[in-house]
C-alpha cells in the first residue's frame, strides 16, 4: 500500500533511497527505512514518522553510508502500529525485505516459523516473509524466493536483499505494483515510477510469477524455475505529478479504480472455511449474543456507511441498530449503556466528534468497536476492539474506497452478528459471505461504464440542486451520493426517501429539476417507480441507477445507469460507484478542484 524503492549501481545509495522515498511521501505513510550493504554486512536505519523526523534524523546520528546497493521503504501500517520496529526493511541479518500489501496467512507462517525456532520482532505480517525467505534460504536466492512464494497468501510487492548475496536486489510482486528502473549505469525498484524519474525514464512493468534481479551488470528476470524471461522495456512519458496519480487524472480517481483492490483486502483476510472470521479484534460470537442493542457512530461518509450496516444488520440479525452522526450523538445524552455495542467508524481515526463519541460511550459502560482505516489512530488506540479496513491511504479529500471497505465491512459485521444470534445458519452466512467475496469483480464492472457516467455528468453539471431519492438500503446509498456531489462540485443535493417526497418536498420539482433514482431493491421497485412517476409528471429529469436488466416505461427516466446484475444486498455497495463517478465527472465538468474542495480537511480533527 505505501513505498518501496531500491537502488543498486555505482554511486553512495542511502542518498538515492531516501530522496526516491520523498517522491512517494504523497501516498501517505507512517514511517520509512532503508537497508544498504555495509561491509560484508546489511546495515538498517529505520525509524517511525515522517522520512525527515525518523529516517533523516537517525541517518545523521551515524558514520555516513557509502553503501552502494540498497533497499528502502515508507510503511503504511496494516499490521502492528506504526513504530520503529514495525518499520521496514525488516529482516534478521541474512535476508532483509521491504514489503508493500497484506499476508493473509501470516498467522499460519507465523505459527510454522515460530514451530522451527524463529522468533518475532515485530507485530507486522511481513516478518514472517522474511523469516521463511531465511528458513527457505539454503545458498540460492531465487530458489529461497520461489519457495517462500509458494507459501504466502495475500498481496506483495517485495524488494528483497541477502547478506551473503552483495549488491544485488530481488524483487516479487503480486497484486501490488512494483516497477524496475533501467539507468545507464544503474538499476531500481519503485513502487511506482515517480520515485525514479529523475533518473530514468525506463523501466520494466513486474508481472506476477516473475523474480527480478538486479546487479551491478543489470537486470535480469527469471521465472520461478530460475528461468529466464524477457521483458518489453517501457518508457515514462508521463511527468511526476501525472506519475503520482498512477496516470489517472485525480487522485480521487485513482482510488475510485482502487475499489475493487480495496474490498477485496479487507474482506478475504477475513474469510475462514468461507465464513466471516472477526476473531482479530475480540468479537466473539458469544459477545455478539449477549449485546443488547447496536451503536453505530461516525461523521459523513463514515457515517453512510452505518447506514447501511444499520439496514444489514436490522433486516439479517433482527437486533435494534442506532445509527448517529457523531456531533449529534455525543450531545444527547445518549441511551448507550452497559451491554450495548458502540461501532465507531472513521477513515483517519483522528475526528475530533468521532473520538469523543466514543470515549463517551465508554464511559456509559458500553463496549466499543472502532473500524478505522489507519493503524494505531487515536481512535484504534481508544476503542476496546478495532479492524483495521485494508484501503491504502486515500490522498484525496473525499472518501471513496474508504466509504467501500467500510461498507464492505458492514456486511461482514451483519453475517457475522446474524449468524451468531442464530438469525441464519452456516449455509445462508456462507453464501452471503461467498457472495460478497464476488463484490470486487461487480465493482470492476461498474467500473467499465465510464462514458454512462461521463454522459449524466453532462446533463447535470449546470444544475443549481438535485434530488437523490430512493428507499432502504437505495436510501442510504443515496446518502452518500449526495454529499460526493455537494462536496467536490459545490452543487446543492438532498437525499431524500423516496417515499417521504410527497410530504412537502416534492414542492422543488419544477421542469428539468435532476433527480438521481437509486432504486436496486427488487422488493421496493414498484414503490420507487411510483416516486419516479410522480417527480416525472413534474417535469423531472430522471436519472435511474438500476441493474441493466431493468425494463422501464417509455418516457420513465431520461438515462438509465445499469448496473451489473447481483443480489439486492450487494447491489449499494457495488453501486456507490456509479454515484461516485457521476459526482466526480460533474465536478471535472465544472472546473473544480477534485482533490482538494473548498473548506474541506481529509481529517476534521477539530469540533
Ligand atoms: C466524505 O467524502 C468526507 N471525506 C467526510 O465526510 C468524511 O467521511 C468525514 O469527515 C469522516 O472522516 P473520518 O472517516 O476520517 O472520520
Ligand atoms: N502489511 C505490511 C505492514 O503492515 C506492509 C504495509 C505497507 O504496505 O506499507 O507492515
Amino acid at each position: 500500500m505505501c513505498g518501496i524503492v531500491g537502488y543498486v549501481g555505482k554511486e553512495a545509495c542511502a542518498d538515492i533511497l531516501v530522496d526516491a522515498l520523498r517522491k512517494l511521501e504523497y501516498r501517505g505513510y507512517d514511517s520509512a527505512g532503508i537497508a544498504v550493504f555495509e561491509g560484508e554486512k546489511i546495515k538498517t536505519v529505520k525509524a517511525k514518522g515522517k522520512i525527515n523526523d525518523g529516517l533523516v534524523a537517525r541517518l545523521s546520528e551515524q558514520p555516513k553510508l557509502y553503501a552502494t546497493c540498497g533497499i528502502g521503504h515508507t510503511r503504511w501500517a496494516t499490521h502492528g502500529e506504526p513504530s520503529d520496529v514495525n518499520s521496514h526493511p525488516i529482516g534478521n541479518g541474512r535476508v532483509s525485505i521491504v514489503h508493500n500489501g497484506i499476508i493473509e496467512n501470516y498467522r499460519e507462517l507465523k505459527a510454522f516459523l515460530t514451530s522451527k525456532g524463529y522468533g518475532f520482532e515485530s507485530e507486522t505480517d511481513t516478518e514472517t516473509v522474511a523469516k521463511l525467505l531465511d528458513y527457505y534460504y539454503q545458498g540460492d536466492p531465487v530458489e529461497a524466493i520461489a519457495k517462500a512464494l509458494d507459501d504466502i497468501e495475500g498481496a506483495y510487492a517485495l524488494g528483497i536483499i541477502f547478506r551473503e548475496h552483495k549488491n544485488k536486489i530481488f524483487a516479487v510482486r503480486k497484486d501490488s505494483p512494483l516497477i524496475v528502473g533501467k539507468g545507464e549505469t544503474e538499476s531500481f525498484i519503485a513502487s511506482d515510477v515517480t520515485a525514479i524519474l529523475e533518473h530514468t525514464r525506463e523501466y520494466y512493468f513486474m508481472e506476477r510469477n516473475e523474480i527480478a534481479v538486479l546487479d551491478e551488470s543489470g537486470i535480469s528476470f527469471v521465472d520461478v524455475h530460475g528461468d529466464p524471461i524477457e521483458k518489453e522495456l517501457q518508457i515514462a512519458t508521463w511527468d511526476v505529478a501525472a506519475a503520482q496519480k498512477g496516470g489517472y487524472e485525480h487522485f480521487m480517481l485513482k482510488e475510485i479504480f482502487e475499489q475493487p483492490d480495496a474490498v477485496r483486502n479487507t474482506v478475504s483476510p477475513r474469510v475462514k472455511d468461507g465464513m466471516p472470521d472477526l476473531s482479530e479484534c475480540g468479537l466473539t460470537e458469544e459477545k455478539i449474543r449477549g449485546y443488547k442493542n447496536i451503536y453505530i457512530v461516525g461523521c459523513g461518509s463514515a457515517m453512510h456507511s452505518g447506514m447501511v450496516g444499520k439496514y444489514l444488520i436490522e433486516d439479517l440479525a433482527r437486533i435494534p441498530v442506532i445509527v448517529d452522526i457523531a456531533s449529534e450523538f455525543r450531545y444527547r445524552n445518549p441511551l448507550v449503556s452497559e451491554g450495548d455495542l458502540v461501532v465507531i467508524i472513521s477513515q483517519s481515526g483522528e475526528t475530533a466528534d468521532t473520538l469523543e463519541a466514543l470515549k463517551l460511550s465508554k464511559k456509559k459502560g458500553a463496549e466499543t468497536l472502532a473500524v478505522v482505516n489507519v493503524v494505531g489512530s487515536s481512535i484504534a488506540r481508544e476503542a476496546d476492539m478495532v479492524i483495521y479496513t485494508n484501503a491504502g491511504p486515500e490522498i484525496s479529500v473525499c472518501s471513496t474506497k474508504a466509504y467501500a471497505v467500510q461498507v464492505a465491512f458492514m456486511y461482514m459485521f451483519a453475517f457475522a452478528v446474524a449468524y451468531a444470534r442464530g438469525a441464519i445458519d452456516a449455509e445462508k452466512c456462507r453464501q452471503l459471505t461467498d457472495s460478497l467475496l464476488g463484490v470486487p469483480e461487480k465493482i470492476r464492472l461498474c467500473l467499465d461504464n465510464v462514458s454512462g457516467y461521463q454522459y449524466v455528468a453532462s446533463k447535470i453539471f449546470n444544475a443549481d440542486s438535485l434530488l437523490y431519492i430512493g428507499r432502504g438500503l437505495d436510501n442510504a446509498l443515496s446518502m452518500e451520493g449526495s454529499l460526493k456531489l455537494k462536496e467536490i462540485s459545490y452543487i446543492h443535493s438532498e437525499a431524500y426517501a423516496a417515499g417521504e417526497l410527497k410530504h412537502g418536498t416534492i414542492s422543488l420539482i419544477e421542469e428539468g429539476t435532476p433527480v438521481i433514482v437509486a432504486a436496486t431493491q427488487t422488493a421496493l421497485w414498484e414503490k420507487t417507480l411510483s416516486n419516479v412517476r410522480e417527480v416525472k409528471s413534474r417535469g423531472a429529469k430522471v436519472i435511474m441507477i438500476c441493474r441493466e436488466s431493468a425494463v422501464l416505461d417509455e418516457n420513465c427516466a431520461d438515462y438509465k445507469v445499469g448496473l451489473p446484475e447481483a443480489e439486492d444486498m450487494f447491489l449499494p455497495l457495488i453501486s456507490v460507484v456509479a454515484m461516485q463517478l457521476i459526482a466526480y465527472y460533474t465536478a471535472v465538468q465544472r472546473g473544480c478542484d477534485v482533490d482538494k474542495p473548498r473548506n474541506l480537511a481529509k481529517s476534521v480533527t477539530v469540533e
